[in-house]
């Protein structure tokens, strides 16, 4: 019995791993055109899923008569009703269990958490009945869930609503855990979270939903979606690569026009997918420039940018010609006081020193904030 359990599980989790909706998406979008905000990208998934699909529906906290704490909801309680559209106590243990149990009999319900930091009182739900019951199933009860939210920092919130979750739940089997950082992936990756028959975390970031990016016409069709466990590569660059995910991505965008200034040419890759991880995407680029950069916003120890680097430690180690240099928030409580909080968070210029390192380049040493 153990045994098929086991194989059928792993077979799940291949299938998913590997036959995502791969025709749909992996091509290059053109970004000429209409600018979106991160926001509008998210909101317009919600919208056109819920459109398509009667099972799908939203809850949380002022997501309802409020709009959404980020109107992220905006419009949609006027458009669906408030069966579609369901405004919840201020309990996460228990309406994130609500929503679990839904899923089990086949709604497909996206729980929004005002901040994945009070995801924490619902994470039993999370981890136990949400991200396990396919398998002890015997795949028997698919769990099509999406909680989503904001993630990480924002600015001057303090330590209890700061914390970056990708490392958490990136350690789960059973969940799939997606990072937007541009208003195509907003857009691309929550239609795909919406669609999966599994649970998904969804890691928003509050900084980015006012942030405007160009969106092909491909894009905004109502049929578009991306792969979930495929990674994009931003920028080309055959000196260093960069990994990132989120808000990270545009330092380290930022960092490769200032590091393409001394013709040091980075290649940055926006990870998209916590897990499952992209690995032979960011094998390729390691291959091709010999040098890696992780970054993150989050705590250093037993983080994304620790299992990246046993990654490529593992698979193309003979590849590398200098050390991983690993760029993390640092390893205390977020502070409150902005000037702290500056040098608790990674920097575009701490990038740009760590991609000089990697390529043996001279770096001086980083000035006081
Ligand atoms: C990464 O590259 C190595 C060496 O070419 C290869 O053995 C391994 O299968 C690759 N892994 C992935 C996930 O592509």
């Amino acid at each position: 019995m153990l045994r098929i359990l086991n194989s059928s599980a792993a077979g799940r989790v291949f299938k998913n791993q590997v036959l995502m909706p791969v025709g749909l998406a992996c091509r290059s979008y053109s970004s000429e055109a209409k600018k979106m905000t991160v926001r509008e990208g998210l909101n317009t998934a919600l919208d056109e899923e819920m459109a398509a699909d009667p099972k799908v529906f939203l809850m949380g906290e002022e997501v309802g008569e409020y709009q959404g704490a980020y109107k992220i909801s905006k419009g949609l309680l006027q458009k669906y009703g408030p069966e579609r559209v369901v405004d919840t106590p201020i309990t996460e243990a228990g309406f994130t269990g609500l929503g679990v149990g839904a899923a089990f009999y086949g709604l497909k319900p996206v729980v929004e958490f005002m901040t994945f930091n009070f995801a924490m009182q619902g994470i039993d739900q999370i981890i136990n009945s949400a991200g396990k019951q396919c398998y002890m199933s015997a795949s028997q009860i698919n769990v099509p869930i999406v909680f989503r939210g904001p993630n990480g920092a924002a600015a001057g919130v303090g330590a209890q609503h700061s914390q970056c979750y990708a490392a958490w739940y990136g350690q789960v089997t059973g969940l799939k855990v997606l990072a937007p950082y541009s208003s195509e992936d907003a857009r691309g990756l929550l239609k795909a979270a919406i669609r999966d028959p599994d649970p998904v975390i969804f890691l928003e970031n509050e900084i980015l939903y006012g942030e405007s990016f160009p969106v092909s016409a491909e894009v905004l069709d109502a049929s578009f979606c991306l792969p979930i466990g495929k990674a994009k590569v931003e920028r080309e660059g055959d000196d260093v690569t960069i990994t990132a995910f989120s808000k990270m991505v545009g330092f380290a965008l930022k960092a490769a026009e200032i590091l393409e200034k001394e013709e040091i040419r980075a290649e940055v890759i926006n990870l998209r997918c916590i897990r499952p991880l992209d690995r032979s995407t960011i094998n390729t680029s390691v291959k091709k420039t010999n040098r890696l950069v992780t970054v993150e916003e989050g705590f250093p120890q037993h983080g994304i940018g620790a299992e990246i680097c046993a990654s490529v430690v593992e698979e193309v180690f003979e590849y590398l010609d200098a050390p991983v240099e690993r760029i993390a928030g640092a390893d205390v409580p977020m502070p409150y006081a902005p000037n702290l909080e500056r040098l608790a968070l990674p920097q575009i210029d701490d990038i740009v020193r760590a991609a000089k390192r990697a390529c043996y380049r001279s770096v001086p040493l980083a000035k006081a904030a």
